[in-house]
């Protein structure tokens, strides 16, 4: 039995150790957090996140070899772990030198400070949280300066599941990347961490390289992915002018294999906690590196996204005669994406703040993250109502905004939806999830992404500063 233990049980942490327990029995797994709160929901019925099939994992390991755990147990934890994974979270700095840009790394240097103080054995460390290149440098320089002759071998296994598709990602991942030195005793860390995935995942889908590599393609593969919404953003823009259609347009080009299809879909704007920090961090990092042309590159699919975001909310104001004040506007969606009650970096609060400053009355719905975004509001979170309801959302509102996929908004009745509203009845998808002819056809003036606008009343202006007419 391998002794396997994880600080941090967050999104990350706890599906992927959840899916190890799983297809390792052999092993036990622990889990370890400061947050005493989240640590209770993961030993409860009531999970800490909403992930399709998390539950099913947890309960089939959860007292067999899946444990959770609080602070008081640190100590004795630590040292009985064999292998550390580290999944705690490395947000953007906020402060000091590189604030805005540079990831802070101060949860992650005392996770180390701490198995440093309560290791007495050697260990492997993992990194699964996402860090700059070379963090690794820096933890073995801390661990290893230890006087008692243990020896501390990190290894960078970062992870790229998606929310919402977390445990369909884990159990068949494209890849699972591990970095390590090419010294006996990393060449050895390496193999003990193959050897866990291959329990599950293909042989040839176990990529091992240098623990720089490993590092870099993290950031690296969230930027390309990131990169792909915003080239299609930024074309979605030109379709609004011209009449061509973005999806027609997404379509055509992917079906060149060269290019492909996936994430090509243009939307109000990419959110989530990764892509935007990441990127920050792969600009901070190139520019610390004497690298501004490689900065700017990378900066300018950040920029799009804010231009996205912030052309949407133009074109509700636009298309609803310049003034928002006082009418009710239905946003359906919190979530940053479909399927996951994560809010952080959602579009739907960025599109809702800019909202309220033009003093609409703004009605909230979502079917998981209401509580998520009612938090990530803050001071603004009680200028806004919440619903779970679509249909009571929608009454009495002038306009319906889609700002996430859920199959919820596009199976509702948008007859009964459209009768329920002030009108003229406005909806502007910012998924492309609805049928847009239909909505047209019922009644509503449709404004969808990349799309030319469907409405009933005729605009002879062209408007110059990105409107949609
Ligand atoms: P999260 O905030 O959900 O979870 C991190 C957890 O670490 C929290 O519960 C926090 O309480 C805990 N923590 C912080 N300091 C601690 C300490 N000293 N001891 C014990 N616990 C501590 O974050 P997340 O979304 O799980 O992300 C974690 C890392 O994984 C980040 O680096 C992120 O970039 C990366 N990542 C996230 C995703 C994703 O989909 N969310 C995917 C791939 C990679
Ligand atoms: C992303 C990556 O896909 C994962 O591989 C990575 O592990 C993770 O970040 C991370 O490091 O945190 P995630 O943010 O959970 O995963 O979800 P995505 O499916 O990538 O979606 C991100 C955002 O892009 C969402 O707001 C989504 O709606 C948007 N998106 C995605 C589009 O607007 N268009 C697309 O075609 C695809």
């Amino acid at each position: 039995m391998t002794k396997l233990l994880c600080i941090g049980a967050g999104y990350v942490g706890g599906p992927t150790m959840a899916v190890i327990a799983k297809h390792c029995p052999q092993h036990e797994v622990r889990l370890f957090d400061i947050n005493e709160k989240r640590i209770a929901a993961w030993n409860s019925d009531n999970l800490p996140i909403y992930e399709p099939g998390l539950k099913e994992v947890v309960l089939e390991s959860r007292g067999r070899n899946l444990f959770f755990f609080t602070s008081e147990k640190i100590a004795e934890q630590i040292d009985w772990a064999d292998i550390i994974f580290v999944s705690v979270n490395t947000p953007t700095k906020t402060f000091g030198l590189g604030a805005g840009r540079a990831a802070d790394l101060q949860y992650w240097e005392k996770t180390a400070r701490e198995i440093l103080q309560h290791s007495n054995h050697s260990k492997i460390i993992v990194e699964k949280s996402t860090l700059p290149v070379r963090t690794a440098e820096a933890m073995e320089n801390i661990l290893n300066t230890n006087n008692n002759g243990f020896h501390f071998d990190v290894i960078s296994n970062p992870e790229f599941l998606a929310e919402g598709s977390a445990i369909e990602n884990l159990e068949n991942p494209d890849r699972v990347l591990i970095g390590g030195h090419k010294t006996p005793s990393g060449k050895k860390a390496v193999q003990a961490i193959v050897d866990i995935y291959a329990n599950w995942v293909p042989k040839e889908r176990i990529i091992t390289t240098n623990l720089w590599s490993s590092e870099l393609s993290k950031l690296v593969a969230n930027a390309f992915l990131a990169q792909r919404i915003s080239s299609i953003n930024a074309i979605s823009a030109l379709c609004e002018k011209t009449e061509a259609d973005v999806e027609e347009v997404a379509y055509a080009i992917g079906k060149d294999h060269r290019i492909g299809s996936k994430f090509l879909r243009a939307s109000v704007g990419f959110g989530g906690s990764c892509f935007k920090k990441d990127i920050l961090n792969l600009v901070y990092i190139a520019q610390q590196q004497g690298l501004p042309e490689v900065a700017a590159y990378w900066e300018q699919v950040l920029k799009m996204n804010e231009y996205q975001e912030t052309r949407f909310v133009a074109n509700m104001v636009h298309a609803m005669f310049n003034s928002l004040s006082g009418k009710r506007i239905a946003l359906f969606g919190a979530a940053f994406k479909a399927n996951t009650s994560d809010t952080r970096e959602s579009p739907a609060l960025v599109v809702c703040r800019e909202l309220l400053e033009e003093h609409a009355d703004i009605v909230l719905c979502d079917p998981y993250a209401l509580e998520n975004a009612r938090q990530d509001l803050g001071d603004k979170a009680d200028q806004v109502h919440y619903e779970l309801e679509p249909y009571k959302a929608a009454e009495g509102a002038h306009a319906i905004a889609i700002l996430t996929e859920w199959d919820l908004f596009t199976n509702l009745d948008y007859e009964k939806v459209y009768k329920s509203m002030a009108h003229p009845a406005f909806i502007f998808d910012g998924r492309n999830i609805l049928d847009h002819e239909a909505l047209y056809k019922i009644g509503f003036n449709v404004y969808a992404i990349g799309k030319a606008p469907k409405q009933h009343f005729h605009r002879n202006e062209v408007d110059s500063e990105g409107g949609m007419y």
